[in-house]
């Protein structure tokens, strides 16, 4: 049956802000190029716009974490004729070479046996496979470990129907400026791509620079680097610990409205475990969201939503809908009025960044954990797309 209802609790994304923020990068890394992450749904507020906004900013390269999120991207009309490329960049598993050499993929080569199953099935294919390297420098997750990886390039370089155009690498502590294990990681892997020219096999596009070393570690933006991935500046967050060499705009807001007004007596406690207790009469307005649309519990007692340009301080416990904030400060509140729970309304602003503060996380936990009902709408708050 179709509806005019709209859904109570939305999450937009400005996708001019993030056309602003791609092209900050782009300019700090130039002449690296940007390779813009797109995995897990662009981290979870929908592949498609992101994606043909950021092709309209001029990047032509995606990265995802496996293959539904490559074929969405290669089957989007609105990259067809672009001459962008997708790239997994985690790991293959072998029943899943064989569609994405033929839908034209870049793969991560983790090891001699993905290679030559990779080379197989391009030579079936009668195609030439574009592949990079992915060496483990140190991430202690996937990949070639870099005491082995001169043995296995060369050991895949001699397989047909491969394109062997990359070699990469990942960080586990970019986010801290000093860190002394990252910066022997890029010594490592910078030796190791040496060595490798030294051996005949050169590479078309070397990285290893994820948001946090574009921040915390110029170097890896300068050769042999000419590529780096970001994924959560696009977004307009940063990790809590680092530097933040540009400033970027948050691209999301998260908006719900308000249920129900009620003037409470004091004594009335608020919510699951009674954790609030009203000192004096107040007006609470009871908001629709909760934790299933990615509302932190720890918003608890310590953070705010904004109705009207005003600061509305959360107080009682975030359940699974709904969540109770003090209203005592906004003139005529209504049920059915906006809620702003992320994002800025007036003067104010809240941040994805703000809510992993008090929850003692990141912005990719805030980011990637809106729920299921919450509906995803592209704008651009300056009219421009
Ligand atoms: C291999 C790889 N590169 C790049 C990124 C993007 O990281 P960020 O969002 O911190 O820029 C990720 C994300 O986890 C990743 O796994």
């Amino acid at each position: 049956m179709k509806t005019s209802l709209t859904h109570r609790v939305r999450v937009e994304i400005d996708l001019a802000a993030l056309k602003r923020n791609y092209t900050k990068i782009a300019r700090k890394a130039h002449p690296a190029q940007v390779l813009a992450v797109m995995k897990a749904n662009a981290y979870g507020l929908g592949v498609g716009e992101y994606a043909k906004a950021l092709a309209a900013a001029g990047c032509r390269m995606f990265g995802v974490a496996e293959p539904f999120e490559a074929l969405e991207l290669v089957n989007a009309k609105s990259l067809s004729g672009l001459g962008c490329e997708v790239q997994i960049l985690s790991s293959i598993l072998p029943d899943e070479i064989p569609e994405m050499v033929a839908a034209g993929v870049i793969l991560p080569v983790t090891g001699l046996e993905s290679a030559k199953l990779i080379s197989a099935a391009a030579r079936r294919l009668k195609k030439t496979a574009k592949v990079h390297f992915k060496i483990d420098t140190g991430m202690g997750r996937l990949g070639i470990l870099s005491e082995d990886a001169i043995t296995v390039m060369k050991a895949v370089e001699a397989l047909p129907n491969l394109d062997c155009e990359g070699v990469f690498t990942h960080c586990p502590m970019a986010y801290d400026p000093k860190d002394v294990y990252t910066k022997r990681q890029i010594a490592r892997f910078k030796r190791l791509v040496k060595e490798a020219e030294e051996e005949g096999m050169t590479f078309r596009k070397v990285h290893m620079a994820a948001s946090d070393a574009i921040n915390n570690f110029p170097e890896t933006l300068k050769a042999p680097f000419n590529v780096v991935r970001t994924g959560i500046n696009l977004h307009g967050s940063f990790d809590p610990n680092g530097r933040r060499v540009f400033a970027l705009e948050s691209v999301l807001t998260l908006k719900t409205r308000v249920a129900q007004v009620r003037m409470l007596p004091a004594g009335t406690t608020l919510g699951y475990g009674r954790t609030w207790c009203l000192k004096e009469p107040t007006l609470v307005a009871t908001i629709s969201a909760g934790y299933a649309d990615g509302l932190p519990l720890a918003l608890a007692n310590r953070a705010s939503v904004l109705i009207k340009g005003k600061r509305c301080p959360v107080i009682g416990r975030v359940s699974m809908d709904y969540t109770t904030v003090d209203v005592s400060d906004v003139p005529d509140v209504a049920a059915g009025d906006e809620v702003v729970c992320l994002g800025s309304s007036g003067s104010e602003t809240i941040t994805p960044d703000d809510w992993a503060a008090l929850k003692g996380t990141h912005a990719y936990d805030i980011i990637c954990s809106f729920g299921s009902r919450v509906q995803r709408v592209v704008a651009s708050r300056d009219g421009e797309t």
